[in-house]
């Protein structure tokens, strides 16, 4: 595959030498991504190209706010290879080239998913574990060789483990075992995820090579079983020798699940007792209908309970913090009827309300990052 690396030029979103404005808002005129880095924090969030391109008030927010971009589909398999053979490096150059002018860095997401598979993948898989490991490595080759020079980071692997039943707060999953029962499961066992790292280090032995999942902050039987489930996953790939750098926890925190900071930390110091960073990687809240009315008491609640986990997660040793959006307005809690509120009322579980006003929850970061 002739990649030539990311076409940036040929992008259609100009690089923008100026600096854009400071989102609307009142506050300081620092982003989040300065009061982080002032703490040798990073903050940064998912962005997606277009709106980039599109839309100012967005772009001026992502380059007050964050120094680090994460693509929140562009580059997933789908974006990136949509029939077997054929890379679509368009909509991730989009983000690269925004990247770029804005001085940012960029992470990767994801390598190998359940999601976000193009139709001929899932056919393609289930040929049989040959067939599997050649378009698992072709895939990694490709997009690794063609996002070397601006992508350091990568969520190699993302929700390879089951939710444990019973959870209130989430959903169900299929299961062999502790993994999630996905095609990459059935054509190669749970060898995949080693598989995969491998195959990444051998392409970039420089990368940053991360596994992600969900479910993993709260204080419930369920999210421990699946704390238990990653700390045994991840022991078990590092005593085979395979490459491994980051855990990362995607944190949609839910305003009525309990918390306390004790099981997160003991979880973040094990990791890290490992060797591993610690990246807290698509953080939003939902509300729940339980929450007082008014947007006061809702904002209040949302920032209470995120300050409390993020600000454990940092005094355990977590340096990196990414939201998955800056805004209400474009937030998949928002698109998404599987988590959406079904009570008519929308989620304002971001740093920036829809019009991109800085939030009680913009506040709350600010303070975990400053210390507070
Ligand atoms: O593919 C089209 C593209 O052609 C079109 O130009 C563009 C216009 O906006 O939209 C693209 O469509 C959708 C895209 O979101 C943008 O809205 C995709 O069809 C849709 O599948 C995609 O959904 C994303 C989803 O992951 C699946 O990739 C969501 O935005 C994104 O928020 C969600 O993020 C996941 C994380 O990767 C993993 N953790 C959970 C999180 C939420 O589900």
């Amino acid at each position: 595959m002739g990649l030539a690396g990311l076409g940036l030029a040929g992008c259609g979103v100009r690089a923008r030498g100026q600096a854009l404005g400071v989102a609307r808002g009142d506050g300081p005129a620092d982003g989040l991504g300065e009061v982080a880095r002032a703490r040798g924090i990073t903050f940064g969030t998912a962005v997606q190209g277009e709106l980039l391109g599109q839309d100012p008030l967005y772009a001026a927010a992502v380059a007050t706010e964050a120094q680090l971009l994460v693509p929140e589909w562009e580059a997933k398999w789908d974006a990136l290879q949509p029939r077997e053979g054929e890379f679509d490096l368009g909509p991730l150059g989009v983000v690269a080239e925004f990247a770029r002018a804005q001085r940012k860095q960029l992470r990767g997401h994801a390598l190998v998913w359940h999601q976000a598979m193009p139709d001929w993948l899932a056919p393609a898989l289930a040929e049989g574990a040959t067939r599997a490991r050649g378009v698992l490595a072709a895939h990694i080759q490709a997009v690794l060789g063609a996002t070397q020079p601006v992508i350091r980071d990568w969520d190699v692997v993302n929700e390879v483990l089951a939710n444990p039943p019973g959870s209130r707060f989430t959903a169900q999953t299929p299961a062999r075992g502790v993994f999630r029962d996905t095609p990459w499961l059935r054509a190669l066992g749970p060898d995949y995820i080693d598989l995969a790292l491998r195959l990444a280090r051998e392409r970039d032995p420089t990368l940053r090579l991360t596994i992600n999942d969900y479910g993993l902050e709260g204080d419930t039987p369920w999210a421990e079983q699946k704390r238990q489930a990653m700390l045994a996953l991840v022991r078990a790939l590092l005593q085979a020798r395979c490459p491994l750098d980051a855990v990362g926890l995607q944190a949609h925190l839910q305003v009525d699940e309990p918390f306390r900071p004790e099981p997160l930390a003991g979880f973040i110091q094990g990791l890290r007792g490992m060797g591993l960073a610690v990246l807290i990687t698509e953080l939003d809240c939902r509300e729940s209908a339980n929450l007082p009315p008014g947007l006061e008491a809702r904002d209040a609640a949302v920032a209470a309970y995120v300050q409390q986990v993020v600000g454990t997660a940092l005094a355990a040793g977590c340096r990196t913090v990414l939201t998955w959006g800056l805004s209400d307005r474009d937030s998949w809690l928002i698109r998404d009827p599987d988590v959406s509120r079904r009570d008519g009322q929308q989620h304002r579980g971001h740093p920036l309300d829809a019009a991109f006003r800085r939030k009680a929850m913009w506040q709350a970061l600010a303070r975990s990052f400053a210390g507070g």
